[in-house]
C-alpha cells in the first residue's frame, strides 16, 4: 500500500484502486508487462509498481528517436528504484531501408510513411516486447485524446489476443500531477518545459497555454490520425471495482 497520509481524500481513493489493480494484475498473469513512455502518466505507474514490488516487468521502446531527456529517465529510474528498465530497439535493417528508400526524416511527407516509421521503430519493437506474455499494461488515459474517449481500464488486445490494461484511464492531468508531487517522483525534464505529451523527438513539439496536450505530438497532422499504431485492435472488457481489487 502506498503511504497515503499526505494525499486529499479523493486521490487517496483512486490511488488505493490503482493499487489493487495493479495488485489483481499481477496475481492474475505471472508474465505481464508494462510498456512505460518514460513520460508522466508511466513515471506514475513505474512509481505504483517498484515502489511497491508489484511483479509487473517495466521495458520502454527506445525508437532511437527519443529525445536526450527522455533517456535520461532510464537512470532516474536506475537511480530511484534500482531498477534497469528493459529496452527494445528498431531492426537496424528496417530503420537503413526506410531512410535509404525514403530519407531518415520521411515522416513528415505522408501520414503513410509516418505510420510505417512508427511501425519499424515502435510496433514491430512492441510485439517482440509483448511476445509470450498474456497480458501488458500502458499509461493511457480518456483524457489524452477523441481516439481514447472511450478507453477501458481492461481491454482485450485482439490482435495478440492477450489481456491490455488501462489503469490510469479515469485519471485527469491534475491527478497525475498531484501524485507525481506527493511521491516525489522523477519526472521528465521536457514537461516543465511545454512538452505535456512526449514521444520521439522529430515528432513532438512544445505546445502553446491554452493549447490541446497533444497538439504538440504529429503537429502536421489531423487529430483523428495521430496515433502511432501502439495502441489498434483492442475489445473493451467492463471490469467492476470489485473485480478489480478481488
Ligand atoms: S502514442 O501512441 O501517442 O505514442 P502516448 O505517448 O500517448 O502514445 O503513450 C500512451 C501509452 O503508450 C504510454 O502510456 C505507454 O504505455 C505506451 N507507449 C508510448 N510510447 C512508448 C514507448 N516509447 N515505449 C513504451 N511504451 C510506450
Ligand atoms: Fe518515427 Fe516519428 Fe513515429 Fe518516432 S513518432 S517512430 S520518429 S514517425
Amino acid at each position: 500500500m502506498s503511504d497515503l497520509q499526505n494525499v486529499a481524500p479523493e486521490l487517496a481513493a483512486k490511488i488505493e484502486r490503482l493499487d489493487a489493480l495493479l495488485d489483481s494484475i499481477a496475481a492474475r498473469h505471472a508474465d505481464v508487462k508494462f510498456a512505460s513512455s518514460l513520460a508522466a502518466e508511466d513515471m506514475l505507474l513505474t512509481h505504483a509498481i517498484l515502489s511497491r514490488g508489484v511483479k509487473i516487468g517495466v521495458f520502454t521502446l527506445n525508437t532511437g528517436r527519443l529525445h536526450a531527456e527522455t533517456l535520461g529517465m532510464l537512470d532516474r529510474v536506475r537511480e530511484r528504484y534500482g531498477y534497469d528498465i528493459e529496452q527494445f530497439h528498431p531492426q537496424p535493417a528496417a530503420v537503413d531501408e526506410y531512410a535509404a528508400a525514403h530519407g531518415l526524416n520521411a515522416f513528415y511527407e505522408s501520414i503513410d510513411l509516418r505510420k510505417r516509421c512508427c511501425e519499424i521503430r515502435k510496433v514491430e519493437p512492441l510485439n517482440r516486447a509483448l511476445a509470450g506474455v498474456s497480458a501488458w499494461v500502458t499509461g493511457q488515459r480518456r483524457e489524452q485524446s477523441v481516439t481514447r474517449a472511450e478507453l477501458h481500464e481492461e481491454e482485450h488486445d485482439a490482435a495478440r489476443d492477450i489481456a491490455k490494461f488501462n489503469p490510469l484511464a479515469d485519471w485527469t492531468e491534475a491527478d497525475v500531477w498531484a501524485y507525481l508531487d506527493a511521491f516525489d517522483v522523477p519526472v521528465n525534464p521536457l514537461h516543465a518545459r511545454g512538452y505535456p505529451s512526449i514521444g520521439c523527438e522529430p515528432c513532438t513539439r512544445a505546445i502553446r497555454p491554452g493549447e490541446d496536450s497533444r497538439a504538440g505530438r504529429w503537429w502536421w497532422e489531423s487529430r483523428d490520425t495521430k496515433e502511432c499504431g501502439l495502441h489498434i485492435t483492442t475489445i473493451p472488457i467492463a471490469v467492476s471495482p470489485e473485480s478489480a481489487s478481488a
